[in-house]
C-alpha cells in the first residue's frame, strides 16, 4: 500500500521494515473507534469552516460507509497497511478523492492514536465492570445459600476459627467490589479528549476541542498538547487495575483447586467446567482454575511491559509507544476471558457441606471460644488462653475433641467450667456469636450480601 507520507522519500520502504513498523495486525481492532473519532473531527472541521461543510458531510458519509463495509465483511483490511489509521484514511481517499485528503487537517496520527486508545479502553473498561458485577452477583447468590454452612477459616493454612462458606465467598465479593471502584477511577482519567494536541504542539487552525469532546462523550479535554499525545498513564492504570483483579481471581482459583482435591473435598466442579486426564481414568482436574492462576502471570507481565516501555521516554510521542497496544489488549482480553469462564464455574459447582462441617469439627477451631467462655465468667484472657491450651493438649493425648471431652476433665483444669461450656463451643453458636459488622454470623453475612448487591445495581 502506498504511504500517505511518501512525499519526502525517494525509495520504497524495505518490505521487512514495513512489516516491522506496521501495527495494523493488532490495532485493527480499533477500527470503529478510529472511524467515530474521525467523524467527530470532520464534523467539527465543517462546523468551524476549516473545511467546506459539504466536504465534511461527504467525509462523514464516506466514513460511515467504510464502517458498515468493514462490519459486513465487504471491505477487507489490508494487513500491509502501516496501521488502522492510515488504512481508513487511504480507503476514504480512494472513495472520495481530494475530499478524503482533507480529513487529516489539524490532526496528527499522534493525537489520533491517543484518542482511539482512550475511546477503545473506555468501552472495554465498561465491559469489564459489567462482567465483574455479574461475577459478584453470582457470589452473592452462592453465598445466600450458605450462610449456615459451617467451615473452618484458615490462617497459615491451618484450621483457625469457625466461619461459614458464605462468609468466605463474600470476602472475594469485597475484593471485586474494590476492583470495580478502581476501574471507575481509572476511567475518569481516560475520559479526557486529546485531539487538537496535533503531533505535539497543537495546531494553528481555529478548532473547537470542546465540541469534539462533546460529540464523543468525553468529560473533558487534555490540557497540554505534549502530554496529550504522550500520556499512556491510563493504559498503565488499567493494566494495573486488571493485574490486581487477576491477582484476586488467582487467590480464589488457588482455593478452588485445593477445595477440589481429595484432601479437602469441599466442592465438586460441574463436569462441564473440569477436564480429564489422558492416562489416569479417575482424574477430574480443575484446569480452568489453574489456567486463570497461570494467566495472572502474563497479565502482571503486561503491566511490567507497559511500565518498562514508558520508563525514561522523552516527550512527546515516540514510536516505542506503539508497543502499548499488544500489552493492554492482552490484559483486557485475558481478564474478560477469565471472568467469563470463572463465573459459570462458580455458579455450577456443588458445595459439599458435610465435608466442610466434618473438617471444621477437627482442628480445635472453637478453642478461642472456649477461652472466651472463661473470660465471660471473669477470668483474665491470658489465664483463660493457658487453661484452654492445656485442655487442647489433653484432647490430643486422648484422641478426642473439645466437644467430647468429659466435663470432669474441664473442671480439673479450671473450676469455672460448667455444663454450659458445650453449648458455648458448639460451632454454630461460635459463628453466630460473631455478630459484629463484618463478622461471619448468618445475620451479619446476610446484611453484607444485601449491601453488596445494592452497590452493583
Ligand atoms: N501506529 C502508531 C502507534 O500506534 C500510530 C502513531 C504513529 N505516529 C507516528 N508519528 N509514527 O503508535
Amino acid at each position: 500500500m502506498a504511504k500517505l507520507w511518501a512525499g519526502r522519500f525517494r525509495k520504497e520502504v524495505d518490505e521487512k521494515v514495513n512489516d516491522f513498523n506496521s501495527s495494523i495486525k493488532f490495532d485493527s481492532r480499533m477500527y470503529k473507534h478510529d472511524i467515530l473519532g474521525s467523524i467527530a473531527h470532520a464534523t467539527m472541521l465543517g462546523e468551524q469552516g476549516i473545511i467546506d461543510k459539504s466536504e465534511a458531510d461527504a467525509i462523514v458519509e464516506g466514513l460511515n460507509t467504510i464502517l458498515e463495509d468493514i462490519e459486513t465483511g465487504k471491505l477487507e483490511l489490508d494487513m500491509s497497511a502501516e496501521d488502522i489509521h492510515m488504512f481508513i484514511e487511504a480507503e476514504l481517499t480512494k472513495r472520495l478523492g481530494d475530499t478524503g485528503k482533507r480529513l487529516h487537517t489539524a490532526r496528527s496520527r499522534n493525537d489520533q492514536v491517543a484518542l482511539d486508545i482512550r475511546m477503545y479502553l473506555k468501552d472495554e473498561t465498561d465491559e469489564i465492570i459489567e462482567i465483574t458485577k455479574n461475577l459478584i452477583n453470582t457470589l452473592c447468590e452462592v453465598s445466600s445459600e450458605h450462610t449456615d454452612t459451617i467451615m473452618s477459616g484458615y490462617t497459615h493454612m491451618q484450621r483457625a476459627q469457625p466461619i461459614t462458606f458464605a462468609h468466605h465467598i463474600m470476602a472475594y465479593a469485597q475484593m471485586f467490589l474494590r476492583d470495580i471502584d478502581r476501574l471507575h477511577d481509572t476511567k475518569k482519567r481516560m475520559d479526557s479528549m486529546p485531539l487538537g494536541s496535533g503531533a505535539l504542539a497543537s495546531t494553528t487552525y481555529p478548532i473547537n476541542r470542546a465540541r469534539v469532546a462533546e460529540l464523543l462523550s468525553f468529560a473533558d479535554v487534555t490540557k497540554n498538547s505534549l502530554d496529550g499525545v504522550s500520556d499512556r498513564d491510563f493504559c498503565i492504570e488499567l493494566s494495573s487495575t486488571i493485574a490486581i483483579l487477576m491477582m484476586h481471581l488467582s487467590r480464589f482459583c488457588e482455593e478452588i483447586i485445593l477445595w477440589c482435591s481429595w484432601e479437602f473435598k469441599f466442592i465438586e466442579l460441574d463436569d462441564a467446567y473440569a477436564t480429564g486426564s489422558s492416562i489416569m481414568p479417575q482424574k477430574k482436574n480443575p484446569d480452568i482454575a489453574e489456567l486463570i492462576r497461570g494467566k495472572t502471570g502474563r497479565v502482571i507481565g503486561d503491566l511490567v511491559t507497559l511500565l518498562t516501555m514508558m520508563k525514561s521516554l522523552p516527550l512527546a510521542y515516540n514510536k516505542d509507544m506503539q508497543e502499548d497496544k499488544e500489552a493492554i489488549f492482552d490484559s483486557v482480553d485475558t481478564v474478560k476471558l477469565c471472568i467469563n469462564t470463572f463465573t459459570p464455574m462458580i455458579k455450577t459447582m456443588t458445595v459439599l457441606k458435610d465435608n466442610m462441617r466434618n473438617a471444621a469439627a477437627k482442628g480445635f477451631i472453637n478453642a478461642t471460644d472456649c477461652a472466651d467462655y472463661l473470660v465471660k465468667k471473669g477470668l483474665p484472657f491470658r489465664d483463660a488462653y493457658k487453661a484452654t491450651g492445656e485442655l487442647v493438649a489433653i484432647c490430643i493425648d486422648k484422641g478426642v475433641v473439645l466437644e467430647t471431652l468429659p466435663i470432669e476433665e474441664y473442671k480439673a483444669v479450671c473450676e469455672m467450667f460448667q455444663d454450659d461450656v458445650y453449648e458455648a463451643i458448639n460451632l454454630t453458636t461460635c459463628v453466630n456469636g460473631r455478630n459484629v459488622v463484618g463478622g461471619p454470623s448468618a445475620d451479619s453475612v446476610k446484611a453484607q450480601i444485601k449491601e453488596v448487591l445494592a452497590q452493583i445495581i
